[in-house]
């Protein structure tokens, strides 16, 4: 567990923060961006391992949050297939619990999901209201979760984003750039289409919408619990976001850019199947809490700019 750390300004009035999962992508954004609005304890793998239900409840009463925010995850997806058990304690049981918690002590929880609940046979951007059809075991434990989390009800905000990456982790963009300097060819699916998102944005729109919500901005539990997709705007394939990102980072790769061939999924064979249209409709974040998140390509071009000043450190 890492270390508790208090505002200095109005402590009655600020939150107790729990962050779970702060080493990944998404909890290392939102410790930084919630600190200095209250207590914050903030716990990785090390100090709690969700997948022990005992100690996932025993974090909760431990702390004894105001807030929640669940950043933690199973998000190996090709590897879920071959360890569906752990990937539904992580992603679908330990969720229950902190909802269980959350619920008992009137606290708000919030919890991430994922586009890949859907199949990607629809041609349009999906609503929260389509039917989840998931592929692959990993869309499946993660509908899981937030079906637990909705049933559990109290003060809840699911946030579905899709294809996460930051300056930090496993992600897409580092594994471009690090395949861009070691190879001259690349090719890349190209009939897979979504919204790359940043942790970054993730955590700024989560902190205005908890910020709003503690300021008594959107009214009653009953108004503003429920299940928003929150994903950067537009849209690009997987191809098209190895190319934005090659012509953005040349420098970060030694000046050279790879010479890049789309290709279809079928050439590319997984364990998972993924869905071939993941784009998310944030219509409803936007007309609830007045949030909409960048488009794909400014948010990639912040992280760039973040990548190329560490660089020249
Ligand atoms: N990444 C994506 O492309 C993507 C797309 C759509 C939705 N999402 C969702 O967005 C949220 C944030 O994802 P992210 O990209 O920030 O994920 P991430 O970088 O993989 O971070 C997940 C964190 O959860 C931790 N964790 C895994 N198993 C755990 C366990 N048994 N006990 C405690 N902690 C455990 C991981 O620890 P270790 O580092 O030690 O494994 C890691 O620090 C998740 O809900 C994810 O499902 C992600």
């Amino acid at each position: 567990m890492s270390q508790m750390t208090s505002s200095p300004s109005s402590p009655a009035a600020s939150p107790r923060i729990l962050i779970v999962g702060n080493a990944g992508q998404l909890g290392r954004e939102l410790e930084s961006i919630f600190a200095g609005g209250g207590p914050i304890i903030a716990v990785d793998r090390e100090s709690v391992d969700l997948a022990d239900a005992d100690q996932t409840r025993a974090l909760v009463r431990r702390a004894a949050p105001d807030l929640i925010l669940n950043a933690a995850a199973y998000t190996a997806v090709d590897r879920a297939e071959s360890e569906s058990e752990l990937a539904y304690a992580i992603n679908a049981h330990a969720p229950r619990i902190l909802a269980e918690e959350a619920l008992k002590r009137d606290a708000l929880l919030v919890h991430y999901s994922t586009d890949y609940v859907f199949d990607g046979g629809k041609p349009e951007p999906w609503v929260e209201t389509d039917s989840p059809n998931p592929l692959n075991v990993y869309g499946a434990s993660k509908l899981a979760g937030e079906q637990a989390v909705e049933k559990m009800g109290g003060k809840f905000l699911i946030f579905r984003t899709s294809w996460v990456y930051g300056p930090h982790g496993n992600n897409f963009l580092l594994t471009m750039l690090r395949l861009g300097r070691e190879r001259d060819r690349l090719s890349i699916v190209d009939d897979q289409v979504g919204a790359p998102t940043t942790s970054i944005e993730l955590a700024r729109a989560t902190h205005q919408i908890v910020t709003g919500i503690h300021a008594g901005r959107f009214g009653a539990p009953s108004e503003w619990a429920g299940l928003y997709h929150m994903t950067c705007g537009g849209s690009v394939s997987w191809c098209g976001f190895a190319q934005a990102i090659f012509t953005r980072a040349a420098e970060l790769m030694g000046g050279k850019i790879p010479q890049v061939t789309p290709i279809p999924t079928s050439e590319y064979p997984t364990p998972a199947r993924r869905p071939l249209n993941s784009v998310l409709s944030n219509d409803r974040l936007l007309s609830r809490f007045g949030i909409q998140l960048p488009t794909w390509e400014i948010a990639l071009d912040e992280v760039v700019q973040s990548l190329q000043k560490r660089a020249q450190e």
